[in-house]
């Protein structure tokens, strides 16, 4: 059975949800690989919405094994608060949720330096999400991270939390100013979590491991997108995780020659929150109608987000760094009134057009992005239940992306809910999981 990751291929906010609820009830296991409660992946199902953050899309389907895998940074509260909601409405998380030993957690003091920091950055921000993301894998890297298993420890978990402490304070009192912690208060509540999540953490490389040999099948669920990839994207404005598909093996113990296959998940147009370069950002009022007919606000802080054309530049990237065999596109009818869509084909840069994604900041903030344009279709695109079904200029849109990026689709998605996916002709999802086409007709 084929193990593949969703992976976004842009800033986030792809429609990565979705696409996992749609799969999931074809694979037997889903795994979150990277990033934390930064994510907000929202699924609908019929008149109900849903906004995940550390547990995999998957959790709405039961018989669906759900993993948080090592390469995730976790806020236990946040996580208990999660699964407390979706019990609350109905979802069972015995035997259908998993945490690695691994996994570092996300501490109090993580998100109060992640804000301190923004706020001494001052214009050179990153527009984190204030979650405390960026120094839990600080630590993590420094090596004076604490661990899931550590938490069950308590000795351990005490003498890691002093070390921490006695540090961190010297941090946010002398450098940032900011309010200080004591070791009794943490040590109080997360000994709490411990008791609370303790079912739930084990080894889950091992068990991974041990349902691929038995031939189950499993998806990586990827956070955010390829452009805020720790090492691909567009640094330092990213997050600080592998966001790519090869995070997908280190962030979870499945090694690269078990998984078959990548697949990309796009919207129809670019969009980013927080700071950084959009290279192909809209203007005008524009940017009022898209962000307002695509409810353009994170599912996480809410801020609006940025708005830009479809960047093939970027898309390119993507394809490249991650190896997409099939793009999934979402958001289809969010430019069902547009009189003239543009698509990104390249930058121009002093003189020069760039094709290829530059590297240099200071590039990318001077580049202007080259536009090809064609002409809208003016009429809805949501609920159509095959490509014949679209507008012909909508598929004309389509024809022409599938050109530049030199992959096909698999999916468009032209609505929240899950109906509204259309599943393309001689799909590579057919491959991969055939029925998935008598699901989606
Ligand atoms: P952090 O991940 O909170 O450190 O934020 C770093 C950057 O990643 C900021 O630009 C955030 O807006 C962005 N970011 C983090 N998580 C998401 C997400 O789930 N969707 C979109 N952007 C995100």
């Amino acid at each position: 059975m084929p193990n593949i990751v969703v992976v976004g291929a842009q800033w986030g906010d792809e429609g990565k949800g979705k696409v996992v609820d749609v799969l999931a009830p074809h694979v037997d296991v889903v795994v979150r690989y990277q990033g934390g409660n930064n994510a907000g992946h929202t699924v609908v199902v019929g008149r109900e919405k849903y906004v995940l953050h550390s547990i995999p899309s998957g959790i709405l389907h039961p018989g669906c094994r759900c993993v948080i895998g090592c390469g995730v940074v976790v806020d236990p509260g946040s996580l208990i608060e999660e699964m407390e909601g979706l019990v609350r409405r109905g979802v069972t998380l015995d035997g259908n949720l998993y945490i690695s030993k691994n996994a570092h957690l996300i501490m109090p003091y993580h998100p109060a330096l992640d804000r301190a920091s923004e706020a001494k950055l001052g214009p050179r921000r990153i527009g984190t999400t204030g979650k405390g993301v960026g120094p839990a894998y600080v630590d993590k890297a420094a090596r004076v991270g604490i661990r899931m298993v550590d938490l069950l420890d308590e000795r351990l978990f005490r003498q890691k939390l002093e070390a921490n402490i006695a540090q961190k304070n010297r941090l946010l009192r002398d450098i940032y100013d900011a309010q200080t912690f004591t070791v009794e208060e943490i040590l109080n509540q997360y000994l709490r979590y411990a008791g609370w999540l303790a079912p739930y953490i084990t080894d889950t490389a091992l068990l991974l491991h041990q349902w691929i040999e038995r031939g189950y099948s499993v998806l990586f669920e990827g956070a955010q997108g390829t452009m805020l990839d720790l090492d691909h994207g567009t640094y330092p404005y990213i997050t600080s995780s592998s966001t790519t598909a090869g995070g997908a093996a280190t962030g979870t113990g499945v090694p690269p020659t078990r998984i078959h296959g990548v697949l990309g998940v796009a919207k129809a147009y670019t969009t980013r929150v927080g700071g950084g370069p959009l290279p192909s950002e809209m203007a005008g009022p524009i940017v009022d109608t898209i962000r307002a007919r695509g409810n353009e606000y994170g599912a996480t802080t809410g801020r609006p987000r940025r708005c830009g054309w479809f960047d093939a530049v970027v898309l390119r990237y993507a394809v490249r760094v991650n190896g997409l065999d099939t793009v999934a596109l979402t958001k289809l009818d969010v430019l069902d009134q547009c009189e003239t869509v543009r698509i990104c084909t390249g930058y121009r840069h002093r003189g020069e057009l760039l094709t290829e994604f530059p590297e240099e900041e200071t590039v990318l903030r001077e580049a202007e992005p080259a536009y090809e344009e064609v002409s809208g279709w003016l009429a809805p695109t949501a609920g159509a239940r095959n490509e014949a079904d679209l507008p012909a200029k909508a598929r004309q849109y389509l024809v022409r992306l599938q050109e530049l990026l030199g992959v096909p689709f698999c999916l468009i998605s032209t609505g929240a809910v899950r109906d509204d996916t259309i599943l393309c002709e001689d799909s590579p999802l057919l491959e991969w999981f055939p029925s998935v086409r008598s699901s989606l007709l």
